[in-house]
């Protein structure tokens, strides 16, 4: 379980990804209404969120370990933590430092890795809060819209990153490092095949999703992102289908972490997901060990069949498979 170590790490601030198309992934990332901030240098593109959750993405080179993806042609490259203050910062260098090695970066970025060899960096948070007014819903003999009406969207705002799922061969093993070294906590675990782990004791439901893969090694499997209102993440998938994008799973409900979704297959090398009303939880959370259930996936979706409750994977493949065809 947890320890009682806190580096003040508030969540993921950016995600780095080598990819081979390199066209179809900016493609991707403006229909999933991020915005391109800058071109970097190297051709390298920034894209962020709302908050200022950042996302970027360069062609993927074999030959530049900083830009070879972990474990597939496209995928993710360095996973960047943002954390509230320098001090924190200071202690994880020097946790990380007593077994590893460390690079800190001019502007003081943090440079390691994990047990199992996934890039890391922490570096001070640029996410921010940004206001805005949340959607408000009638309930019966409680109404809170008067007079106006629901919210529409043309596509998605991606108001900030939520969590990151990665594929490895063991979830129990892959958590350790996160929860022993970096005072993360699980939230719950799914089935006997993943733990959802969060950076703080309050917050977000989870940050990080370990599963076990159904390939061997380690890869990215998805990266979400937190939308405004079930609305947005219905019209926001509306129109990344008009654009041409393949659904890999939804609209849907998880039953784990109660989310409304919609995933996407990407050039990314694995699917992005607009989640809307995922739990927020403190350290009063008790965190349940899920029955590998034929809804453990999803309460309800359209467009795909429930999970058969065999767990071959997550999401189910024979879906995508099918729209493949
Ligand atoms: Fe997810």
């Amino acid at each position: 379980m947890s320890t009682e170590k806190d580096f003040h790490i508030k969540g993921l601030d950016c995600l780095r990804f080598g990819v081979e198309n390199l066209q179809d992934a900016l493609r991707f990332a403006d229909d999933w209404g991020l915005k391109q901030v800058q071109a970097l240098q190297d051709n390298s593109y920034l894209f962020e969120t709302t908050d200022g959750s950042q996302v970027e993405i360069f062609q993927a080179d074999a030959s530049n370990p900083l830009r070879t993806p972990i474990g597939s042609p496209s995928g993710m490259c360095e996973m960047v933590w943002g954390v509230a203050d320098q001090a924190g910062l200071d202690a994880l260098a020097a946790e990380l430092r007593t077994d590893r090695e460390v690079t800190i970066d001019a502007d003081g970025t943090v440079h390691s890795q994990d047990d199992l060899g996934i890039r890391l960096a922490f570096r001070l948070a640029k996410r921010s809060y940004i206001p805005f007014n949340e959607t408000q819903f009638n309930s019966p003999s409680q109404p809170k819209r008067v007079n106006s009406r629901a919210p529409r969207y043309e596509k998605a705002q991606p108001y900030e990153i939520s969590h990151l799922a990665i594929g490895v061969d063991n979830a129990g093993d892959a958590v350790k490092f996160y929860l022993n070294r970096l005072g993360f906590r699980v939230s719950d675990r799914y089935a006997d095949r993943g733990v959802f782990i969060r950076c703080s004791a309050e917050g977000n439901h989870h940050h990080l999703f370990f599963m076990n893969g159904k390939q061997p090694g380690t890869r990215f499997n998805h990266l979400a992102f937190k939308v405004r209102d079930i609305h947005e993440v219905i019209f926001g998938g509306q129109h990344i289908d008009s654009q041409g994008w393949t659904t890999f799973a939804g609209p849907g409900r998880h039953r784990v972490s109660s989310a409304c979704f919609w995933y996407f297959l990407t050039p990314f090398g694995g699917a992005w997901e607009y989640a809307a009303d995922e739990d927020i939880v403190t350290e009063d959370w008790e965190s349940t060990d899920f029955a590998a259930e034929a809804h453990i996936f999803t309460e309800w979706t359209f467009g795909l069949e429930k999970s058969d409750g065999t767990l071959k994977g997550p999401i189910s493949q024979s879906k995508a498979e099918t729209l493949n065809d």
